[in-house]
């Protein structure tokens, strides 16, 4: 069966209530650490058991990687799967999560979905094909001045206290700016760019299955995914998404 953004969302919206489940009974949730600052779930595991079983029975040619269970061997043509995109914020019971799927094909990325389930804010993309939330289009934001502007970050790079982080950049960026959030999932934080949310986001250190969904997302609302130099392209790394209007002067402050 050839992927549509309607069979991926019918999909999609079965693991966010395989998620709720789990979130609406989070004194029984069972937490481990996979290191000192990294949490999973057992929403995670269920949530990626079922996307990998799905995905793997509507669209048999495709390969998966998720966060959880690692990669099958058709890594040419792939899910890329985080089922749960700010696990630390699930677990304490805020609804600012949510669950990301992409398909690259030959390094292309062709579908994203970000489900936020506690939200009910469902974000999608297709390949030259527009960004849409809940069904309607979205755009970034028509933001060009920096100072005016509302900025998102995130602080992986503290979860392998790293010397080189992102502290200094975003005390820089905060003093130039009037708003700045810190939301708790990449793969959402993406989408506030992508709907004109936030006018950028940036963050240092992520995995690719934390953003390859959200990455096109916005590039097909008409937004920036590059480096912190501006190269163009998506790298987990260094990922700074931005509306366009206010790139050029962010650039100067990364
Ligand atoms: C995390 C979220 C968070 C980001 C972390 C990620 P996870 O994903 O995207 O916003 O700052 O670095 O690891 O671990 O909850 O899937
Ligand atoms: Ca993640
Ligand atoms: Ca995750």
């Amino acid at each position: 069966m050839p992927v549509s953004l309607a069979s991926l969302e019918k999909i999609i919206r079965v693991a966010g209530d395989i998620a709720l489940g789990q979130f609406n009974d989070l004194q029984n949730l069972e937490v481990s650490q996979k290191s000192p600052r990294d949490f999973v779930t057992a929403a995670d595991i269920a949530v990626e058991k079922f996307l990998k079983q799905a995905l793997a029975e509507h669209y048999p040619e495709y390969g998966f990687w998720g966060e959880e269970s690692g990669k099958t061997e058709n890594q040419a043509q792939r899910w890329i799967v985080d089922p749960i995109d700010g696990t630390h914020s699930f677990a304490k019971g805020q609804y600012f999560w949510s669950i990301s799927v992409a398909l690259e094909i030959d390094g292309e990325l062709m579908f994203g979905a970000v489900f936020a389930p506690a939200l009910d804010d469902y974000y999608c993309a297709k390949k030259d094909a527009g960004a849409f939330k809940n069904g309607q289009k979205i755009s970034v934001s028509s933001e060009d001045d920096l100072g005016n502007s509302m900025i998102a970050t995130g602080f992986a790079c503290l979860r392998s206290y790293l010397e080189k982080n992102n502290l200094e950049r975003f005390c820089r960026i905060a003093q130039a700016t009037t708003g700045q959030r810190r939301f708790g999932s990449a793969a959402m934080d993406l989408c506030l760019v992508a709907d004109g949310q936030v006018d950028a986001f940036w963050e240092q250190e992520l995995n690719l299955y934390d953003i390859a969904a959200g990455a096109l997302i916005v590039l097909e609302a008409g937004g920036t995914i590059t480096d912190f130099k501006g190269n163009n392209g998506v790298f987990p790394k260094q990922i700074l998404a931005s509306n366009k209007g206010i790139l050029t002067e962010l650039l100067t402050l990364m």
